[in-house]
C-alpha cells in the first residue's frame, strides 16, 4: 500500500530543468565545445559538481579543482539568473491540482531534490506547505544514482521504501529510486525514462488510483 508520495522537483514540479541545461550549454560555449540534449539526459537529477564533471568529460577537459570551483559557481550564476522571475506559472501542467487532491487524501508528501536551490524555487513557487518533509542537496553525501536523498525522503515522513512511490524526470533519479527500494514513476518521454515502473507525460489527467491498482495487479513490482 502506498501511503508516501516523493517528488523530484526540477523538471517534475517546476519547469527547471530547461534552465540547468540552458547554463551548462552556456558554460560548455565558453569552454569551446558544443553541447546537446541527448548528452544533457545524463546530468539531470545529479548534484551540480557530479554533473560539471560529466559536462568536462563530454568536452574532453582537464581541470583543476580550483577551475571546477569557479566554473560550477559560474554555471549556477547562469541558474539564477533564469530563476529571479520564477512564479506559480512556471509550475508543470497538472502539478498543483495533483498535490491538492493528494494532501486531501492524507499522503504523506516529501521532496527529495539533489538542488541547493531547492528551497529558495519552492518559496517562489509558494508551494512549501504541501510537503512534510524536504530533502534538498545541502542534506546529503551521495548524489542520485545513490540512493540516500531517497532514504532521507521516506524517513522523513516516516513511510517505509516499500511504501513510497517516486515522481522522477531523470534516469539518475528512477535508479536512486529503485536502489531505495521504491516503486517510480517516470514523468517525461517514456523512450527516455524506459527504467520507470511507469512513465507519464505529465500530471495533467493524472489518476493516481488508476497508477495504484496498476501497481496492486502487476507481479513485477
Ligand atoms: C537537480 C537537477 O534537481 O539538481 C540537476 O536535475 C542539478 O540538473 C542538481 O545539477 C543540482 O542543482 P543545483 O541547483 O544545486 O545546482
Ligand atoms: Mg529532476
Amino acid at each position: 500500500l502506498i501511503n508516501g508520495l516523493i517528488f523530484d522537483l526540477d523538471g517534475v514540479i517546476v519547469d527547471t530543468a530547461k534552465y540547468h541545461y540552458f547554463a551548462w550549454k552556456k558554460l560548455a560555449k565558453e569552454l569551446n565545445f558544443a553541447f546537446d540534449e541527448n548528452q544533457n539526459e545524463a546530468l539531470k537529477g545529479v548534484s551540480r559538481m557530479q554533473a560539471l564533471e560529466l559536462l568536462l568529460n563530454f568536452g574532453n577537459i582537464k581541470a583543476s579543482q580550483e577551475e571546477k570551483r569557479l566554473w560550477a559557481n559560474r554555471k549556477n550564476r547562469y541558474y539564477q539568473q533564469c530563476l529571479s522571475n520564477l512564479s506559480q506559472n512556471d509550475l508543470l501542467p497538472g502539478v498543483l491540482t495533483f498535490l491538492t487532491k493528494t494532501k486531501e487524501r492524507k499522503y504523506k508528501i516529501a521532496l527529495a531534490s539533489s538542488s541547493k536551490n531547492a528551497k529558495t524555487i519552492l518559496y517562489h513557487l509558494k508551494i512549501e506547505n504541501y510537503f512534510d518533509f524536504i530533502a534538498d542537496g545541502n542534506m546529503v553525501q551521495e548524489s542520485k544514482p545513490d540512493p540516500e536523498i531517497f532514504l532521507l525522503a521516506s524517513d522523513g515522513i516516516k513511510c517505509p521504501p516499500n511504501a513510497c512511490l517516486v515522481f522522477e524526470d531523470a534516469l539518475s533519479g528512477i535508479q536512486a529510486a529503485k536502489s531505495a527500494g521504491m516503486l517510480v514513476i517516470g514523468v517525461g518521454n517514456s523512450k527516455v525514462l524506459s527504467t520507470a515502473d511507469l512513465v507519464i507525460s505529465s500530471f495533467d489527467n493524472f489518476n493516481l488510483t488508476e497508477a495504484e491498482a496498476y501497481f496492486n495487479n502487476d507481479s513485477s513490482v
